[in-house]
């Protein structure tokens, strides 16, 4: 992530390598705007031709968001703020023939929020919503920070440009206001758009439109969106226009139509249940560090995925996995300019895994040749990679067939993986949901609300309610308990927040909400909520994770954990200020003991979209040369010890805690884990002073690594946190990792391209662990890129891609 929170943009470009600076200078220089720009394009009035699809919204049944009482607030934002905001009470029509852009961006701009010269807000979240209804706009709706926009899921509104429209993008989700941009993609955080059909149709098919753009960094996601393009020859018009960032999450998205369905630039994505017919080109990629897709189905179109751009020399495109996905009626697949001569070396890396095939004509089309052929009937590719392979000696170049992971039965549905997108819990009324509010809880970041949200959680489970958290900052002073069967959604991410001495005792660790006691069965599903502390936490947990499901998994969507950097949790840069030239530990810095515990006796967890986070900027700071940088400490970031495993991880990232990221340790029987995008960004600005030693003591009962001894007459960046570590484990599956590690002590120098890669010596740590395989490594700043038992197996000298450098395939069988 943000890279570009802490250091200005000039610097940014600096450090990113040749080709992946094509885009972000665009976004810099205002070369999209040039490309997607405003007046140039915008003002032909072409009648349509009869080949677009007239979309007419359907009327459907209400969504319970639109009649929930709405009483959120925002204690440490504008006094009177409000947070939902229905676009109807703004004046927007939806009739199909108001011009609603003014009402629209009102509903979202008003109230003080952040927005033009606003680098980022915690204390400005909204929710915009939009009944169903066909709006007409004529130029673009600009979000703002800590924006969740949301049509009826029963009725999906239509975002319709009118044939005159002005502007690049039908919905622009990242505005940069200027050609110095608001706020930098990777510091856009905490941002939804879900549950619309955003149409271009009636715009001419040679004017350049496309329906999002979307550059943004964590805790992000596109779902439930159809974009309906013009299909006519010559069309100019895409769905996905996204050029830079460090994301995020999208999935059940239909493309239909258009020049490209998705044109993509990022460090790492997780897409997952994407769908595209009739492109030209479904997927073309400007730049990567690695990109997960799962379920991807691509239709008669001329082309599947484009990773060639810079051309074999400079090739700009890490890596792609692809993996239980099919592509039908399209000459090729996949287009790579990868060789073996291209450069950077390791640039290009596919991993192809249960690809089923229909009329396919090439698979892999590399600069000169065929590099996997297709079929004019139907087959399927059980799995198929180009890259480097470590099997677990290497590096072996490769362009072959694999043997597909053995995928643990516990972790399907059918022969894919299992897969369930955020419930919106459409089909119930309003009087199925638990206000807190309504419960007494004040959410106003002061009030001690322990008492009354425990007391909602409870009558909810015991009643089948989901328990509503309205917006607010809830203070807890000592655990929540979270039973079996309790469902949990939140408005605007509300925040519940541990405070007092109760979660202080690092030798007493404290759950702040426990899911279940160790035990217990049954299906728990949480979405749209951060977890959180304020001031000094040392034993806080921010989630244990206890329930073991029997039948449907249990879940987490859009849960988030935040530490630290924000108004409200007295951490911030006038308590926790970044301390280079100090080695002192100010105790009142200690945010947490651990991020999010799964024990033992859980199983069964799909969490998707999840971003653990430790505050390394306090995002409610506005200016300052260094972006707000603090120095915040968390003990331990995911620890997953449940044995019977059957945890799903999709698009989830952790950063920042001190002993490790992720940790697997002692899960036993077989079934584990799928892994998605993107393991973690480590980014441990301010290691090694302290390291990894300081200021948590290991603890042999939660499976701790002991830098103590493993470091021990080792030179270099060693006691730093393990950004994966896999202990006494079996079957885990890895479809793309990115770990990463920026800074040492909050100097950027040692992972510049071309630098010494020296942040640390090692990041993935495999201990007495069998049967795990990793698609897509991806290693940033650290000489090892895997471990196993002590030993080193990879050097990043030996797999440079393009700013990190990749394994295409490692597996220790
Ligand atoms: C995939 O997305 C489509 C379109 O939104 C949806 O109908 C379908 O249920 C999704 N599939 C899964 C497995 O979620
Ligand atoms: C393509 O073929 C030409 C001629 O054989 C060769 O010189 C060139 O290196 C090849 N390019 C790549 C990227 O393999
Ligand atoms: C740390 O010391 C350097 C060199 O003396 C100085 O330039 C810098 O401002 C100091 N940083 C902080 C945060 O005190
Ligand atoms: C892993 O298992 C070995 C052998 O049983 C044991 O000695 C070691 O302590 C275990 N490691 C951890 C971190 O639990």
């Amino acid at each position: 992530m943000h890279i570009s929170s802490l250091l200005p943009l000039t610097l940014l470009l600096g450090s990113v390598s040749p080709a992946n600076a094509i885009p972000v200078a665009e976004a810099a220089g205002g070369g999209i705007h040039a490309r997607h720009g405003n007046n140039e394009y915008g003002s032909d009035l072409v009648s349509r031709g009869s080949s677009n699809a007239n979309i007419v919204a359907r009327d459907g049944p209400a969504f319970w968001m639109e009649s929930i009482k709405h009483q959120g607030i925002s204690p440490f934002g504008p006094s009177g703020y409000t947070t939902f905001r229905n676009v109807k009470d703004f004046g927007a029509k939806g009739d199909g023939v108001t011009d609603d852009t003014a009402a629209i961006n009102n509903a979202i701009s008003s109230g003080a929020r952040c927005g033009q010269n606003c680098f980022s807000s915690t204390t400005t979240p909204a929710v915009v919503y939009f009944p169903s209804g066909t709006y007409v706009v004529s130029a673009p709706i600009f979000d703002y920070y800590n924006t969740i926009i949301i049509g009826n899921p029963n009725a999906m509104p239509v975002i319709k440009a009118s044939s005159g429209f002005n502007g690049g993008y039908l919905i622009d989700g990242d505005p940069y206001f200027s050609a110095d941009p608001n706020w930098p993609a990777t510091t856009v955080f905490w941002r939804q758009v879900r549950n619309f059909v955003l149409d271009t149709t009636d715009v001419a098919a040679g004017t350049q439109i496309s329906g999002i753009h979307w550059p943004t960094a964590q805790a992000t996601s596109l779902q439930n969106i159809v974009f309906q393009l013009s299909a006519d020859q010559g069309t100019e018009h895409q769905g996905i226009f996204c050029e830079s960032g460090s994301a995020g999450f999208a999935g059940d998205l239909v493309f239909n139509g258009g020049k490209i369905g998705a044109a993509l630039g990022n460090q790492q994505f997780t897409m997952r249940n994407l769908t595209f017919n009739n492109a030209v080109t479904a997927i073309s990629h400007f730049w990567n560090w690695g990109w997960t897709y799962q379920e991807i189905n691509i239709n008669n179109c001329q082309l599947g995925i484009d990773i060639s751009t810079g051309g074999s020399d400079q090739q700009s495109v890490g890596s792609i996995t692809l993996f239980d996905s099919s592509i039908t009626n399209t000459p090729v697949a996949i287009k790579s300019a990868r060789s073996d001569s291209s450069a950077p070396q390791t640039a290009g890396s596919i991993i192809l895994e249960n690809v089923a095939l229909d009329n396919v004509g090439v698979v892999v089309e590399g600069p000169n040749s065929t590099v996997l052929a297709g079929t004019s009937g139907s087959s399927v590719i059980a799995a198929w990679g180009q890259g480097n392979q470590y099997t677990p000696a290497g590096p072996t170049k490769f362009a072959s067939d694999l043997t597909p992971v053995s995928r643990p039965a516990g972790l399907l549905d059918g022969s894919k993986y299992y897969q369930r997108s955020k419930p919106q819990y459409e089909s119930l009324s309003a009087s199925s949901f638990s206000s807190v509010r309504d419960g007494g809880a004040k959410g106003d970041g002061t009030t001690d609300d322990t008492a009354a949200l425990q007391s909602v959680i409870n009558s909810a489970a015991g009643s089948g309610n989901v328990v509503y958290i309205d917006a607010g900052v809830y203070k807890v002073t000592s655990t929540l308990i979270i039973p079996a069967n309790s469902k949990i959604v939140g408005e605007a991410y509300p925040v519940i927040m541990s405070s007092g001495d109760f979660f202080n005792n690092m030798d007493a660790p404290k759950p702040v909400i426990q899911v279940g006691q160790a035990g217990d069965q049954g299906q728990v599903e949480l979405s749209d909520l951060i977890l959180s502390t304020q001031g000094p936490q040392a034993g806080a947990i921010l989630i244990e994770w206890n329930i073991a499901s029997s039948s449907e998994p249990a879940g987490l969507w859009d849960v988030h954990a935040r530490v630290g950097g924000f108004a409200g949790s007295q951490q911030t840069t006038t308590e926790c200020a970044k301390t280079p030239n100090s080695s002192n530990v100010d105790n009142n810095c200690i945010a947490a003991y651990m991020l999010m515990h799964v024990t033992p006796s859980a199983s069964n967890l799909y969490m998707e979209n999840c971003w653990l986070w430790v505050s390394d900027h306090d995002v409610d700071v506005q200016s300052g040369s260094d972006g707000g940088q603090i120095t915040i400490y968390s003990g331990r970031g995911l620890n997953i010890e449940s044995t019977a495993g059957n945890i799903w991880l999709s698009g989830t990232s952790v950063e920042h805690s001190s002993l490790y990221q992720y940790q697997f340790a002692s899960t036993k029987n077989h079934h584990f884990l799928k892994q998605e995008m993107l393991t973690q960004e480590v980014y441990r600005y301010y290691q090694p002073n302290p390291n990894a030693l300081t200021p948590f003591t290991p603890n042999t009962a939660i499976h701790d690594p002991d830098f103590a001894t493993s470091c021990s007459g080792s030179t270099g960046n060693c006691a730093m946190g393990w950004g994966l570590r896999v202990v006494n484990s079996t079957d885990l599956h890895v479809y793309g990792a990115g770990l990463y590690s920026f800074f040492n002590n909050y100097d950027a120098t040692c992972s510049v391209y071309g630098g010494p890669q020296n942040c640390q010596s090692s990041i993935f740590s495999i201990e007495g662990t069998s049967a795990i395989s990793v698609y897509n490594l991806n290693v940033l700043g650290s000489q090892s890129m895997v471990d196993k038992d002590g030993k080193s197996l990879a050097s990043y000298s030996d797999n440079i891609g393009v700013f990190t450098n990749n394994i295409a395939y490692f597996t220790t069988n």
